[in-house]
């Protein structure tokens, strides 16, 4: 079985049969963007050489350039795996790699120097959903997810007990903490723990560390730290796979914030937000300002929108500017690929 790979970024497609073409470029609306990135590689697309079109069943996309994990996802499926268990391996590849020290261990550490993991996999076949949040002490965070489906009738686990869930069910407890998130974590304390996401406390959360207490009167001040967040802290893998018979299955695995305050949970293991799969509709998976993100619920509305017949990129870009309309600073990013195949991106 000969494969196509592509790594693609809205507007720019390059492909050469088995062999991986890389293709750099923007998107729509992505001026701001660009001018933060140097050649933003957003999509990751593996498909059957040979197909006339660019649709073609399977297909692999992922967000980022993020290429050994759709290649992980893809060998999954030509080895006879299902669409779940190719989703599984290839976030899991991510984890692994620690891709762009935003997925898996020793990246992003929380206020108190601490890594911890965010992931989801949901099966578009039946709707069920297994997720994690808040993960500690153990890498494997969309395994773990995996789990949540195979052997609870719950969701969505969270924190320590998400963690003691995981070694019940066999991953050993190891600790996150690497050389390169320590010096992340020193380098903060030692800039006055800038940037932080505190807003309305005293002391000044953009002039000291905490702890933080609420003032005796409210002044409310703009927001300031939001402008210093940067598309690199935010780098989750999403994956959507559609199987040869048109099964979707998808899912996301990141570390999450780089300096947030412990407990925060990003859009990455919601359903609808960090990923969304309907075997009747399509799949999605967004990246980026996590925090505003899942206030829209961006990979469901995509889907719904492919469900309407609405062309994957067009479904992309609906959602991304229904965002814009409140948040016009807000970066991320949404792919999307429907059941026959075709697929496209968007970002802000
Ligand atoms: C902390 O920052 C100061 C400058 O602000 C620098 O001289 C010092 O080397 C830094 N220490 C560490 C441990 O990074
Ligand atoms: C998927 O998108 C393509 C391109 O817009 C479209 O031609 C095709 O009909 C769509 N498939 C479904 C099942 O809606």
């Amino acid at each position: 079985m000969r494969r196509r790979s592509r790594l693609v970024s809205a507007g720019a497609v390059e492909a050469g049969p088995g062999r991986v073409a890389m293709a750099a470029g923007g998107g729509g609306g992505g001026r701001r963007w660009r001018r933060r990135m140097v050649a933003p590689l957003l999509l990751v697309v593996f498909q059957l050489a040979g197909a006339a079109s660019a649709a073609a069943l399977p297909v692999v996309i992922n967000t980022w350039a993020f290429r050994k994990a759709a290649e992980t996802a893809w060998r999954v499926l030509q080895l006879g795996g299902s669409e779940l268990d190719a989703v599984e391996r290839g976030c899991g590849q991510c984890e692994i790699d620690q891709c762009d020290g935003s997925v898996g261990y020793g990246g992003s550490p929380d206020e108190s120097g601490e890594t911890t993991l965010d992931a989801m996999i949901m099966d578009g076949n039946t709707m069920e959903v297994g997720a994690v949040a808040d993960l500690r002490r153990v890498k494997n965070a969309i395994g773990v997810a995996r789990k949540v489906i195979e052997y609870t009738k719950h969701t969505l686990l969270v924190g320590d007990s998400a963690s003691l869930f995981a070694v019940r069910m066999g991953f050993p407890y190891e600790d996150l903490t690497t050389q390169k998130s320590l010096s992340v974590y020193s380098k903060w304390l030692n800039q006055s723990c800038q940037p932080n996401y505190w807003k309305n406390v005293v002391p000044d959360s953009s002039k000291s560390c905490g702890p933080y207490k609420r003032p005796e009167k409210v002044t409310c001040k703009e927001e300031q730290t939001i402008s210093q967040r940067s598309v690199h802290n935010h780098d989750t893998i999403g994956m959507v796979v559609i199987g040869a018979s048109g099964t979707v299955a998808s899912g996301t695995s990141t570390n999450g914030a780089v300096h947030k305050i412990p407990g925060r949970v990003g859009d990455s293991p919601i359903a609808g937000a960090g990923s969304y799969a309907d075997s009747t509709a399509g799949g999605a998976a967004a990246t980026g300002d996590g925090d505003t993100m899942m206030r829209f619920l961006p990979s469901y509305q995509a889907v719904e929108y492919m469900r309407m017949g609405t062309d994957p990129t067009v479904a992309c870009q609906k959602v991304i500017s229904r965002i814009q309309k409140y948040v016009p600073k807000f970066f991320g990013a949404v792919i999307c690929a429907n059941t026959t195949g075709s697929y496209g991106m968007y970002f802000a």
